[in-house]
This record gives structure tokens, sequence and C-alpha cells, in this order.
């Protein structure tokens, strides 16, 4: 058997798993209750340029409470007073303290140290992460991360994390229309994660903002949710599920 067919059945078995967990926790709502269609969620977003303000303030849409962060508090300060509602601004030790769920939305080559500096607060928490890896802006760590896979390279730098990944091979201005485009088929979200419930509450916020989430496997497979693969841009669900198959 190579590496591929091993990754291969692995992918299969874990979609099972996964389908069935995630199924489970929609209906039953229990012990996750938090992360149920009718409770708004505390979001933290490590992050707020392109891709952070936007989800942000789409999530705000939603009716979530949302706390931006990055190294210029004053610059959360005044987006947080632009977007108002339930916006608001902090340090990222105080945007990972106050969400139910995170976002990392940072360049790749900055999560070795918030890793290091965050511990405490994304332990145990679900995580998206929407960082890429790019040699020329990152320096050796995107080298290491695209070798290693990224999603398996950021569980490794963010430790503790119930990490999903998404978001990650759409450009930040296709997000807000999301939902406006195809009437009758919602743009696919590929995700990649290890933890059913951190998949759930990532999944609806997908869903809420007008995208169908598409699990593509677990955190190895997060390998392909870079831009440059095939699954980069914008596809339907199940020409993500046909991707995703022809992949590993
Ligand atoms: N742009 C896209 O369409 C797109 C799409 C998919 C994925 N991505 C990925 O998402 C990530 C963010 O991309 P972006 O385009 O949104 O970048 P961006 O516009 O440059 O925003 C990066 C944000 O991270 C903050 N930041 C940088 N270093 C930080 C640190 N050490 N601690 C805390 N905050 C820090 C920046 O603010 P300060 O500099 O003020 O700290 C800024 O708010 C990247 O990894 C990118 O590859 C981007």
């Amino acid at each position: 058997m190579t590496a591929n067919d091993g990754l291969k059945t692995k992918r299969r078995s874990f979609l099972r798993i996964i389908g069935t967990a995630v199924g489970g926790l929609a209906l039953s709502g229990l012990p996750y209750a938090a992360y149920g269609a009718a409770a708004g969620l505390k979001i933290g977003i490590i992050g707020s340029g392109r891709i952070g303000s936007t989800l942000g303030e789409l999530w705000l849409k939603a009716g979530h409470e949302v706390m931006f962060s990055s190294r210029h508090l004053e610059n959360d300060q005044a987006l947080a007073a632009r977007l108002g509602g339930k916006a608001r601004a902090g340090t990222p030790k105080e945007a990972a303290a106050f969400g139910d769920v995170l976002l990392f939305a940072v360049p790749y080559g900055a999560l070795p140290a918030l890793g290091r500096e965050l511990a405490a607060e994304i332990k145990g928490k679900p995580v998206i992460d929407a960082c890429n890896p790019f040699v020329g802006r990152d320096g050796e760590i995107a080298t290491w991360a695209r070798a290693k896979g990224a999603g398996l390279a950021s569980a490794e730098l963010l430790p503790g994390a119930r990490l999903v990944r998404a978001f990650n091979a759409i450009g930040y201005a296709r997000l807000p229309d999301a939902g406006e485009r195809k009437a009758g088929e919602r743009i696919g979200m590929p995700m990649a994660g290890d933890d059913a419930d951190a998949i759930a509450v990532a999944s609806r916020l997908v869903r809420e903002i007008g995208f169908e989430p598409v699990v593509i496997g677990p955190l190895a497979m997060g390998r392909y949710l870079i831009p440059g693969t095939p699954l980069a841009g914008e596809h339907g669900p199940e020409e993500i599920r046909k991707i995703a198959a022809s992949l590993n």
C-alpha cells in the first residue's frame, strides 16, 4: 500500500465518522448547546486585516459578538467603532480569551510566537485557521509548513487548539456575496479538521455567511487547502467532493 492509499482509506473512514458525529451534534444540541443555531457566539479574531475584518463584519451581521485584534489596538478600536453593534477591540490575548471560537487570520510567520503567547487562551477552543504559508512572505516556516501540510503544521504551532482549516483559498473580496451568486447551489467551502465539535461550530459559521461547508477530511487534508491547489477558488459542493477524492 502506498502512502497515498493510506491517506485515502483514512479519509474515507474519517468522513464516515465525522458525518455521524456532526449530524449527532446538530440533532442532539448536547453537550454543545452553546454551538446550537439559536445562541449567538463570541468570536475572537486574531488578525483583523483583509480576511479577519471581512469575516468579522459578516459574523457581526449574522448576530455574533466579535472582538478584533492585531498588533495595533488603535486600528481595531477604529474598526470596531465603524462596525458598531456587538463589535469590540482588544489585544490578541484578550480576543483569544474572549472567543468561544477563534479565527486566526495572520501571516503564517506570526503563528509560532502567537501559539506560544496565547497557549493558555486557545487550549481546547475551536480555532478556524485561515492562514497560508508563503515562502516569499513567511520565510522558512512556510517551507516547513508546506512540506508537513498546512493543517498539521498549524496544529503543531497552535497546540491544544481544536483546529479547522477553512477560508484558505478564496479571495477575501469574494466573501461578502457568497450567498447571492449561484441561486441553485451554494458555493462550497472546503474544510479540514480532526475534531467533530470544532467542525460543527466552524460549519455553522461558514453556513451563516452563505457558503455550504464541505469537510474534505482530517487535518492532514489541510495540505490541499492553500492557494494554487485544485481546491482553490470557487466550486460547488459536489465538485469539491470530487476534487478532494481525486487528490489522495
Ligand atoms: N487576503 C486573502 O484574500 C486571503 C484569503 C485566504 C487566506 N488568506 C490568509 O489569511 C492570512 C491573513 O491574510 P490577509 O490578507 O487578511 O492579511 P492582512 O490584510 O495583511 O492582515 C493581517 C492581519 O494580521 C495582523 N497581524 C500581523 N502580524 C500579527 C501578529 N504577530 N500578531 C497579531 N496580529 C498580527 C495584522 O495587523 P498588524 O500588522 O497591525 O498587527 C493584520 O490585521 C494570511 O495567512 C493569508 O495568506 C488571505
